[in-house]
């Protein structure tokens, strides 16, 4: 279990998370879920399961968002996030990242919510048109609240989300300013040493911020039935990456090393020396055919996936153990939260007494 003492405190705090949809797929582990697992043993980390962010568009449908987020988290032990080294929690079991919600919505001018441009792109995408739920552009607030509650410095997030963080900083900015006095001319970095509550964090985007998907297209999305998931096997692998379309013709035909298949050639194959031996060979049409490649890629990925399936199953039918995992994170969110929102409600004028959370 995480120790809870002097020195584990100072570790610098990440907070992260995704909405259940579903099951993981690689794009989540390039852009986002790798990074987690570096960062785990250095960092007090915590993962969040938006729960509630999945209401946004299924409210109908609560039993399946129940499923989802405990699958989810099969999917994080499998890609080896350990949870004795980080906190994995439920943002519906938080209540202060619900009030807090509520408090930051006030301080975020109703239109600069909607010009977010990853809520106009999901409103597209997704197809809401105008019908959309009053819950839907709340989400980019509640998000604000998900990472500040933790008082959190870094976010590790695919490319997408960094509207999201950016709402966040100007949330903090403006909480510190408003309610504790931090100049409107301080530095970010200086929030916090003048007296501020909320540090104001930053977007940590890996080097793949985003994954193209097997259609070679579309960044990489359950949705789009173009994304290759931990539980794939060899096989299914395969015949994903098999249809990726390059529009080449022949092994002498010079390449584009900017095409999706090479995107994937970088994202997984290890051996850099073997990376740049096929990119050259490829871009100057040196007898390389794409099928070769395709093949060589299908069984990197599935190399790194065979321990991820191993570890996976080991979490199949025990949702007990799952439970158990994520009441232990809740319960340390909830220490952490709990002491944000006392010190956000006292700059704000709004404690009147203190109280104390605890599961039963
Ligand atoms: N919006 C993110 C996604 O769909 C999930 C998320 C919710 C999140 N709260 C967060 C990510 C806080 C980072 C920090 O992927």
């Amino acid at each position: 279990m995480p120790k809870t003492t002097a020195s584990t405190a100072t570790r610098p705090r990440v907070l992260t998370g995704d909405t259940p949809t579903g099951q993981l797929h690689l794009g989540h582990y390039v852009g986002s879920v790798r990074r987690r697992v570096e960062l785990q043993a250095s960092h007090e980390c915590f993962f969040l399961l938006a729960n509630m962010h999945a209401f946004t568009t299924r409210a109908d449908r609560p039993q399946e968002i129940r499923r989802d987020t405990l699958e989810i988290v099969r999917d994080y032990l499998a890609m080896g996030i350990d949870p004795e080294q980080c906190s994995i929690f439920i943002q519906t079991e938080i209540p202060a990242i619900a009030e807090l919600t509520y408090l930051f919505a006030m301080l975020l001018p109703f239109n600069r919510v909607m010009r977010n441009p990853t809520l106009k792109d999901e409103i597209q995408v997704k197809g809401l048109g105008e019908t959309y739920s009053f819950g839907f552009p709340l989400y980019a607030v509640g998000q604000t609240a998900d990472i500040l509650a933790f008082r959190a410095t870094s976010v590790p997030v695919g490319e997408d989300q960094v509207p999201h963080i950016e709402l966040t900083r100007e949330v903090a900015r403006r909480f510190n300013q408003v309610y504790c006095g931090v100049s409107d001319q301080a530095e970010d970095a200086e929030h916090v040493a003048l007296g501020g509550i909320f540090p104001v964090p930053h977007a940590d985007v890996g080097p793949i911020g985003r994954l193209v998907g097997t259609d070679g297209k579309n960044k990489m999305s359950k949705s789009l039935g173009n994304a290759i998931f931990v539980t794939d096997d060899l096989k299914t692998i395969r015949k994903k990456i098999g249809g990726l379309f390059t529009g080449r013709q022949t092994m002498t035909e010079p390449g584009d090393i900017s095409n999706a298949l090479f995107d994937y050639v970088r994202a997984f194959i290890p051996d850099r020396a073997r990376v740049e031996e096929l990119e050259r060979r490829y871009a100057a049409g040196d007898n390389i055919g794409d099928g070769h490649i395709k093949v060589e890629v299908a069984e990197a990925i599935d190399a790194l996936l065979a321990p991820m399936r191993e570890r996976r199953a080991r979490y199949e039918g025990r949702d007990d153990r799952i439970l158990e995992i994520l009441r232990a994170g809740c319960t340390r969110a909830n220490a952490v939260c709990e002491e944000t929102l006392s010190l956000a409600k006292e700059a704000a004028g709004l404690r009147f007494f203190d109280r104390e959370l605890r599961y039963r």
